[in-house]
């Protein structure tokens, strides 16, 4: 058998309404919250107000930063960080999407070893310890709750960077899908867009593991099944995807993620799009190029999700879940220029880390030839 490593630390409470727990929870980890949100979304559904409440019930004191920009950048995190030690606060709780959690992630690491977020970037790998994270994703996509990685935008080349070690982790997870009553549409078919690389990527990977696998199929059996009824408004299914978001992170924290993830980052800095659809609209055509080698991969995926497909069809049955969330089929359709495909396919490859975990080995020219089949579009359903 394979040999691996598995390790998470951090405690994951699922529960509908478990949000009326981040005092007594808190109060594990310090005597005075850094709460950090994005914009008007908790302040407008009142999540902030209940939140404030639950923690001074615990005599604990409270400091709001209410403004974490969406994919977070150097200056953004620089400022957090002033303000988060002025407050001399000792417990960060992260409540919103992936980019509040991996702001906090980035403050937690430079509120205690100080110097520059850019010190840090991978390959540096984080092993100190850090202040107490406690995640409470309001998304169902990014698993950032239980990943050691943050991504930050480098402020001067717009690039996006990875921070990461196992100290990144968050101490905690609240996973309440109550939190996700208010979700847009294109929000849920993007993380959930995610979800599906997380899965796919991670089982492929060549990190992964027995461990790995697991959580990796189990989530893409939610996501198949569960990702189009939240997409139509359906709250047991975004519950569903709640824990489907979960799996997948836990499953990309040891195995990591693939080319559509390197591939992904381009959209995301340069055009602003989501992070799951920059992803997924390589996802497809990756696999498509690499079916030779991955085909037994493929198969256990398809079979073991109980998708039945043969690995030649996986690709049109991905293809049928990303229509029923209207995720675009080419990256036209997206609105990308035909002449950027030169610079997806070079910040692609500077993405090492996540093409060494690529099970086939892809230079320029296989990135090339990707990322022309992804202008062109998903095959078209039989
Ligand atoms: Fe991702």
């Amino acid at each position: 058998m394979d040999k691996f490593q598995f390790y998470l630390p951090t405690r994951i409470i699922f529960e509908r309404g478990c949000l009326s727990k981040i005092g007594e929870l808190a109060s594990k980890y310090g005597k005075k919250c850094f709460l950090m949100t994005m914009g008007e979304f908790a302040t407008k559904y009142g999540f902030t107000e209940y939140i404030l409440d639950k923690i001074s019930e615990r005599e604990l004191s409270v400091y709001l930063y209410d403004e974490v920009e969406m994919n977070p950048t150097e200056r953004g995190v620089n400022k957090i960080n002033e303000l988060f030690v002025d407050s001399r606060c000792d417990v960060i709780i992260a409540f919103g999407g992936g980019s509040v959690i991996d702001a906090a992630k980035a403050v937690s690491l430079l509120a205690k070893l100080g110097g520059k977020i850019g010190d840090y970037y991978f390959p540096n790998v984080v092993d100190k310890e850090l202040y107490p994270i406690i995640a409470i994703p309001t998304t169902c996509g990014t698993g950032s709750e239980v990943t050691k990685y943050a991504i930050i935008t480098e402020d001067e080349t717009g690039k996006k960077k990875t921070v990461l070690g196992d100290t990144l982790l968050p101490k905690a997870a609240l996973l309440d899908a109550n939190t996700l009553k208010y979700l847009t549409k294109s929000i849920i078919s993007s993380t959930g867009a995610d979800v599906i690389c997380h899965c796919i990527e991670s089982f492929t990977s060549n990190k992964r593991s027995p461990f790995s696998d697991m959580f990796a199929v189990e989530s893409a059996k939610i996501t198949f099944e569960y990702l189009p009824k939240a997409f139509n408004g359906d709250e047991e299914a975004k519950e569903r995807m709640l824990y489907a978001s979960c799996l997948g992170g836990a499953a990309i924290n040891t195995a990591g993620t693939t080319a559509a993830h390197a591939l992904g980052y381009y959209l995301s800095s340069k055009y602003h799009i989501p992070h799951g659809i920059a992803t997924v609209m390589f996802l497809p055509h990756v696999i498509d190029y690499e079916i030779e080698s991955i085909k037994g991969r493929i198969e256990e995926f398809s079979y073991g999700i109980k998708l039945g497909a043969p690995a030649e069809q996986f690709t049109e049955k991905l293809g049928e879940l990303l229509n029923q969330v209207d995720v675009p089929k080419s990256l036209g359709e997206l609105g990308i220029k035909v002449d950027d495909k030169n610079k997806i396919v070079q910040e692609g490859l500077s993405f090492r880390r996540n093409l060494e975990n690529n099970p086939v080995k892809l230079e320029e020219k296989d990135l090339t030839a990707i990322v022309e089949k992804a202008f062109k579009g998903r095959p078209a359903i039989k």
